[in-house]
Protein backbone atom coordinates (compact mmCIF):
# COMPACT_ATOMS: atom_id res chain seq x y z
CA UNK A 1 0.00 0.00 0.00
CA UNK A 2 1.23 3.67 -0.41
CA UNK A 3 2.32 5.32 2.60
CA UNK A 4 -0.30 5.57 5.43
CA UNK A 5 -0.07 8.26 7.79
CA UNK A 6 -2.00 8.10 10.83
CA UNK A 7 -2.01 11.61 12.92
CA UNK A 8 -4.06 13.98 15.08
CA UNK A 9 -6.41 15.77 13.15
CA UNK A 10 -6.69 19.16 12.12
CA UNK A 11 -9.18 21.76 11.20
CA UNK A 12 -7.48 21.51 7.68
CA UNK A 13 -8.50 17.74 7.41
CA UNK A 14 -12.27 18.62 8.80
CA UNK A 15 -13.62 19.32 4.81
CA UNK A 16 -12.62 15.91 3.69
CA UNK A 17 -13.63 14.00 6.95
CA UNK A 18 -16.94 15.61 6.76
CA UNK A 19 -17.50 14.39 3.10
CA UNK A 20 -16.35 10.82 4.10
CA UNK A 21 -19.17 11.21 6.67
CA UNK A 22 -21.61 12.55 4.35
CA UNK A 23 -21.42 9.24 2.40
CA UNK A 24 -21.79 6.92 5.22
CA UNK A 25 -25.33 9.36 6.50
CA UNK A 26 -26.67 9.28 3.06
CA UNK A 27 -25.90 5.62 2.14
CA UNK A 28 -24.56 3.68 4.94
CA UNK A 29 -26.83 1.87 7.96
CA UNK A 30 -23.61 2.42 10.71
CA UNK A 31 -24.80 5.77 11.29
CA UNK A 32 -28.30 6.57 12.71
CA UNK A 33 -28.14 10.11 11.65
CA UNK A 34 -30.37 11.13 8.80
CA UNK A 35 -28.88 14.24 7.64
CA UNK A 36 -25.41 14.61 6.88
CA UNK A 37 -23.96 17.41 9.50
CA UNK A 38 -22.45 20.63 7.42
CA UNK A 39 -18.81 21.64 7.81
CA UNK A 40 -19.74 23.85 10.64
CA UNK A 41 -21.35 21.42 12.71
CA UNK A 42 -18.67 18.75 11.94
CA UNK A 43 -16.11 21.46 13.26
CA UNK A 44 -18.34 22.24 16.30
CA UNK A 45 -18.50 18.38 16.57
CA UNK A 46 -14.65 18.26 16.76
CA UNK A 47 -14.42 21.25 18.92
CA UNK A 48 -16.32 19.76 21.56
CA UNK A 49 -14.39 16.56 21.30
CA UNK A 50 -10.66 17.61 21.64
CA UNK A 51 -11.99 20.03 24.10
CA UNK A 52 -13.09 17.62 26.31
CA UNK A 53 -9.29 15.54 26.37
CA UNK A 54 -10.78 12.97 23.53
CA UNK A 55 -8.27 12.41 20.89
CA UNK A 56 -9.25 12.37 17.33
CA UNK A 57 -7.15 10.98 14.26
CA UNK A 58 -6.92 10.91 10.67
CA UNK A 59 -5.48 8.64 8.06
CA UNK A 60 -3.78 10.14 5.22
CA UNK A 61 -2.81 8.20 2.03
CA UNK A 62 -0.19 10.14 -0.14
CA UNK A 63 -1.26 13.20 1.32
CA UNK A 64 -5.00 12.64 0.78
CA UNK A 65 -7.45 12.32 3.88
CA UNK A 66 -9.12 8.64 3.60
CA UNK A 67 -10.55 8.40 6.82
CA UNK A 68 -10.97 9.54 10.76
CA UNK A 69 -11.37 7.62 14.36
CA UNK A 70 -12.55 9.29 17.67
CA UNK A 71 -13.37 8.50 21.14
CA UNK A 72 -16.01 10.58 22.91
CA UNK A 73 -17.76 10.58 25.80
CA UNK A 74 -19.69 7.05 26.32
CA UNK A 75 -22.50 9.02 28.44
CA UNK A 76 -22.52 12.24 30.11
CA UNK A 77 -23.20 11.51 33.36
CA UNK A 78 -19.73 11.53 35.41
CA UNK A 79 -19.57 8.07 36.88
CA UNK A 80 -18.85 6.95 32.95
CA UNK A 81 -15.82 9.44 33.09
CA UNK A 82 -13.56 6.56 32.11
CA UNK A 83 -15.41 5.13 29.82
CA UNK A 84 -15.42 6.17 25.92
CA UNK A 85 -17.19 5.04 22.50
CA UNK A 86 -15.39 5.03 19.49
CA UNK A 87 -16.11 6.04 15.92
CA UNK A 88 -14.06 5.27 12.87
CA UNK A 89 -15.08 6.03 9.35
CA UNK A 90 -13.18 5.25 5.72
CA UNK A 91 -14.16 6.63 2.45
CA UNK A 92 -15.41 3.70 0.84
CA UNK A 93 -12.57 3.23 -1.58
CA UNK A 94 -10.21 2.26 0.56
CA UNK A 95 -12.12 -0.47 3.19
CA UNK A 96 -10.41 -3.91 3.57
CA UNK A 97 -6.55 -2.40 3.24
CA UNK A 98 -6.22 -2.27 7.18
CA UNK A 99 -6.52 1.46 7.43
CA UNK A 100 -9.23 0.93 9.60
CA UNK A 101 -6.92 -1.38 11.69
CA UNK A 102 -4.29 1.07 11.98
CA UNK A 103 -6.60 3.43 12.72
CA UNK A 104 -8.52 1.87 15.61
CA UNK A 105 -5.22 0.59 17.26
CA UNK A 106 -3.76 4.03 17.30
CA UNK A 107 -7.41 5.53 19.11
CA UNK A 108 -6.77 2.24 21.80
CA UNK A 109 -3.45 3.59 22.50
CA UNK A 110 -4.02 7.04 22.30
CA UNK A 111 -6.62 6.01 24.82
CA UNK A 112 -4.73 3.95 26.91
CA UNK A 113 -2.48 6.64 27.29
CA UNK A 114 -5.13 9.49 28.53
CA UNK A 115 -6.04 6.91 31.61
CA UNK A 116 -9.19 5.87 30.04
CA UNK A 117 -10.42 1.99 30.96
CA UNK A 118 -13.42 0.75 28.92
CA UNK A 119 -13.86 1.41 24.84
CA UNK A 120 -17.51 0.73 23.93
CA UNK A 121 -18.82 0.25 20.32
CA UNK A 122 -22.53 1.11 19.22
CA UNK A 123 -22.17 -0.36 15.66
CA UNK A 124 -25.07 0.25 13.77
CA UNK A 125 -26.68 -2.62 11.56
CA UNK A 126 -26.08 -5.67 12.53
CA UNK A 127 -25.48 -6.61 9.20
CA UNK A 128 -21.79 -4.67 9.09
CA UNK A 129 -19.36 -7.29 8.96
CA UNK A 130 -16.81 -4.84 8.32
CA UNK A 131 -16.93 -2.90 11.68
CA UNK A 132 -18.00 -5.75 13.90
CA UNK A 133 -14.35 -7.65 12.05
CA UNK A 134 -12.10 -4.26 12.71
CA UNK A 135 -13.30 -4.36 16.44
CA UNK A 136 -13.20 -8.12 16.93
CA UNK A 137 -9.22 -7.74 15.73
CA UNK A 138 -8.70 -5.33 17.94
CA UNK A 139 -9.77 -7.04 21.10
CA UNK A 140 -13.52 -5.92 21.40
CA UNK A 141 -15.63 -8.91 23.14
CA UNK A 142 -19.40 -9.12 22.00
CA UNK A 143 -21.73 -7.86 24.40
CA UNK A 144 -24.70 -8.27 22.43
CA UNK A 145 -27.80 -6.54 20.18
CA UNK A 146 -30.15 -4.21 21.03
CA UNK A 147 -32.39 -5.84 17.97
CA UNK A 148 -34.36 -3.10 15.47
CA UNK A 149 -33.68 -0.08 17.70
CA UNK A 150 -33.19 2.02 14.62
CA UNK A 151 -35.42 2.47 11.47
CA UNK A 152 -33.41 3.81 8.32
CA UNK A 153 -33.83 3.29 4.51
CA UNK A 154 -37.05 1.91 5.06
CA UNK A 155 -36.19 -0.48 7.71
CA UNK A 156 -35.45 -1.69 11.34
CA UNK A 157 -31.87 -1.72 12.56
CA UNK A 158 -30.10 -3.42 15.06
CA UNK A 159 -27.09 -1.86 17.40
CA UNK A 160 -23.72 -4.34 17.66
CA UNK A 161 -22.10 -3.91 21.46
CA UNK A 162 -19.08 -4.51 21.68
CA UNK A 163 -16.36 -3.51 24.37
CA UNK A 164 -12.84 -3.32 24.99
CA UNK A 165 -10.88 -3.14 28.38
CA UNK A 166 -8.23 -0.52 28.05
CA UNK A 167 -4.93 -0.72 30.08
CA UNK A 168 -5.84 -2.26 33.00
CA UNK A 169 -9.78 -1.84 32.49
CA UNK A 170 -11.33 -3.06 36.02
CA UNK A 171 -8.86 -4.51 37.40
CA UNK A 172 -7.23 -1.29 39.30
CA UNK A 173 -9.05 1.66 40.71
CA UNK A 174 -7.75 4.99 38.72
CA UNK A 175 -5.64 7.44 40.04
CA UNK A 176 -8.21 10.20 40.69
C1 LIG B 1 -15.52 -0.56 9.46
C2 LIG B 1 -14.31 0.02 8.75
C3 LIG B 1 -13.77 1.20 9.50
C4 LIG B 1 -13.24 -1.10 8.69
O1 LIG B 1 -12.06 -0.56 8.13
P1 LIG B 1 -11.24 -1.33 6.98
O2 LIG B 1 -10.02 -0.57 6.70
O3 LIG B 1 -12.18 -1.58 5.84
O4 LIG B 1 -10.90 -2.71 7.68
P2 LIG B 1 -9.46 -3.41 7.69
O5 LIG B 1 -8.99 -3.60 6.29
O6 LIG B 1 -8.56 -2.65 8.60
O7 LIG B 1 -9.82 -4.81 8.31
C5 LIG B 1 -9.25 -5.28 9.50
C6 LIG B 1 -9.91 -6.60 9.85
O8 LIG B 1 -11.31 -6.40 10.10
C7 LIG B 1 -12.04 -7.50 9.57
N1 LIG B 1 -12.86 -7.04 8.45
C8 LIG B 1 -12.77 -5.85 7.79
N2 LIG B 1 -13.74 -5.77 6.85
C9 LIG B 1 -14.44 -6.90 6.90
C10 LIG B 1 -15.57 -7.38 6.21
N3 LIG B 1 -16.16 -6.67 5.24
N4 LIG B 1 -16.06 -8.59 6.54
C11 LIG B 1 -15.50 -9.32 7.52
N5 LIG B 1 -14.40 -8.92 8.23
C12 LIG B 1 -13.90 -7.71 7.94
C13 LIG B 1 -11.02 -8.50 9.10
O9 LIG B 1 -10.66 -9.32 10.20
C14 LIG B 1 -9.88 -7.61 8.72
O10 LIG B 1 -8.62 -8.24 8.73
P3 LIG B 1 -8.16 -9.03 7.39
O11 LIG B 1 -8.36 -8.09 6.24
O12 LIG B 1 -6.72 -9.34 7.69
O13 LIG B 1 -9.04 -10.23 7.29
C15 LIG B 1 -14.65 0.44 7.28
O14 LIG B 1 -15.12 -0.69 6.60
C16 LIG B 1 -15.69 1.54 7.22
O15 LIG B 1 -15.38 2.70 7.24
N6 LIG B 1 -16.98 1.13 7.08
C17 LIG B 1 -18.08 2.08 6.96
C18 LIG B 1 -18.31 2.86 8.22
C19 LIG B 1 -18.44 2.00 9.43
O16 LIG B 1 -19.08 0.97 9.44
N7 LIG B 1 -17.79 2.46 10.51
C20 LIG B 1 -17.84 1.83 11.80
C21 LIG B 1 -18.85 2.54 12.63
S1 LIG B 1 -19.10 1.70 14.19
Amino acid sequence: MQALDIRPTTAADLPAITEIYEQAVRYGTATFELIPPDLAEMTRRFGVLTDGGFPYFTAAVEGRVVGYAYAGAYRPRPAYRFTVENSVYLEPATHRRGIGLRLLQRLIAECEARGYRQMIAVIGDSANAGSIGVHRKCGFQMIGTHPDVGFKFGRWLDTVMMQRALGDGGTTLPAA
